[in-house]
């Protein structure tokens, strides 16, 4: 399946810099195309997406981490579009946040994609050339698709308007794609206003469209709502633009490319579907996933070569992981970058802002939040370490804690390279710990510990010799 986004690129280098996403944001570091300022998008979203049955709107649902929006905004990147407007109902701050900079314009009642395309005119004042409307909860359209869409767009014999089809299994939702004997699109008929020979037809409107922008707002201008919805459709442009002397063409894409989010089940089968792609491209740019089934991905993971990934790990948003790294069983990775070579779990979870340098070793149980540790360096066993930086090869004994927190502020934990920090050590920031230095197990470190000292801070052992037979003689007959 050709999934748009690109999760996964081979040998990533750590440290890069920001990705390189074309003029649309929210994109992974695809390869961008020859930026096409003589096309722009309008995204529909202002649907509600009531079976969804949320608080959110339909397009604030995500699949492998990103919301489905984001995912079109992701195929759009590429393209670099002169613009792309987002058409949202009022209210939808949570989805204007999410497209920012990209400008919305709002539809303040749902009135049909006809009228919700209309919505976009302002916003697009100025702008002369092809206009790609798209649906915000249809994640998965591939930019090469819509690169298809507009090259035919542009042919010589110059298509009002470019629809792309596709045969689904069911058609029963969806408009259909009526051609004439020349097979080029006549008409697309909604499936309530279609006759049974028309419901016949097997090749289907996907709602994606590029459009000749010097036709598309008289067309929209024409279109009424004689219909059986009552509503204002995007797809009347079509015989309009036909009845005006024009063309009209069809670009056909696999159904799965085109699915579309109603339900939270539908929700799942794309995560499944989009998850079992990016295992499979995972592996292809040759990382081992032992059991990929239970190796669930974010949608801009990206992972280098020869990394070992072991069973039931899940990543979150924003992970770069450099060649050569082994993840354990059971881990839980989010927002973190991951050096050459380092061993991570099993049983770790790394939280937002973790960097784990080279060949550095992070064991089980052991939780790593804004915290960097250095090459080389040894995180083991039953750790918190938050808000720190740690040094090179230093060494993190069990049970270490960082105390970051003191209800109200989060303060810095600095250790030294090379420094060792025994086991059971609570380090209570802000402090640092100088390069060389060694803690005393069960230390409770509450002052910056110089370079190269011993620092002990725990109660002093004492020891009475035969107290313990005294005692129990003394109780001798009080228990059995
Ligand atoms: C639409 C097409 C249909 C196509 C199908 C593919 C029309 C008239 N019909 O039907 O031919 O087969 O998609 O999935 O275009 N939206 C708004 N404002 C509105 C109405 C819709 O923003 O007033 C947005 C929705 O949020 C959604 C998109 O437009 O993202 C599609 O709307 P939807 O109601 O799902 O259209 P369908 O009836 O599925
Ligand atoms: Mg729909």
């Amino acid at each position: 399946m050709a999934f748009s986004s690109r999760p996964v690129q081979q040998g990533v280098t750590p440290r890069r810099a920001a990705a390189d996403s074309g003029s649309l944001s929210n994109a992974d570091p695809a390869p961008r195309l020859m930026p096409d300022q003589h096309a722009a998008a309008i995204l529909l979203a202002a649907g509600k997406g009531t079976r969804m049955k949320s608080r959110l709107p339909k397009v604030m649902h995500r699949i492998a981490g990103r919301t489905l929006v984001g995912h079109v905004l992701a195929s759009l990147a590429p393209l670099g579009l002169a613009r792309a407007v987002v058409v949202i109902a009022p209210g939808m701050d949570d989805v204007a946040a999410e497209v920012a900079p990209h400008p919305t314009a709002f539809q303040t009642e749902q009135l049909g994609t006809g009228h919700a395309a209309r919505c976009a005119r302002g916003a697009l004042a100025g702008f002369q050339g092809d206009v790609l409307v798209v649906f915000g909860d249809t994640p998965f359209v591939a930019t090469e698709t819509f690169t298809r869409m507009l090259a035919r767009r542009r042919q010589a014999d110059n298509p009002a308007v470019v629809v792309l089809g596709m045969r689904p299994a069911d058609s029963s939702a969806y408009g259909r794609l009526v051609l004439g004997t020349d097979g080029m699109l006549q008409r697309i008929v909604e499936h309530k206003d279609a006759t049974e020979a028309e419901r016949a037809i097997g090749l289907c409107n996907s709602g994606v469209m590029a459009i000749d922008g010097a036709a598309l707002w008289p067309l929209l201008e024409r279109v009424g709502n004689d219909n059986a919805k009552g509503e204002y459709y995007l797809t009347d442009i079509v015989a309009l633009a036909r009845s005006d002397g024009r063309l009209c063409a069809v670009v056909e894409a696999p159904e799965a490319e085109l699915l579309g989010i109603n339900s939270r089940v539908e929700l799942a089968a794309a995560e499944k579907l989009f998850q079992d792609a990016m295992r499979r491209r995972v592996m292809e740019e040759g990382a081992t996933l032992i059991d990929p089934g239970s190796v669930f991905f974010a949608a801009d993971t990206r992972i280098g070569r020869d990394v070992v990934i072991g069973p039931n790990v899940q990543f979150g948003p924003g992970v770069e992981i450099a060649d050569e790294v082994e993840i354990l069983g059971f881990c839980h990775i989010v927002g973190a970058r991951i050096e050459k070579g380092a061993i991570v779990g099993p049983f770790a979870r790394l939280r937002p802002g973790s960097v784990i340098g080279e060949k550095a070793h992070v064991g089980n149980f052991v939780e790593l939040k804004k915290t960097e540790l250095g090459a080389g360096a040894k995180a083991n066993h039953l750790s918190y370490l938050g808000d720190a930086h740690i040094g090179t090869k230093a060494n993190i004994g069990a049970g270490t804690i960082t105390c970051n927190y003191d209800g109200f502020n989060k303060t810095r934990t600095t250790i030294g390279a090379g420094a060792f920090i025994g086991s059971d050590t609570s380090l209570v920031a802000p402090v640092t710990v100088g390069e060389g230095a060694i803690i005393g197990a069960g230390s409770v470190i509450t002052r910056d510990v110089a370079a190269d000292a011993l620092a002990i801070a725990r109660g002093e052992q004492v020891e009475k010799p035969g107290w313990a037979r005294r005692f129990r003689d003394k109780h001798k007959g009080k228990k059995d």
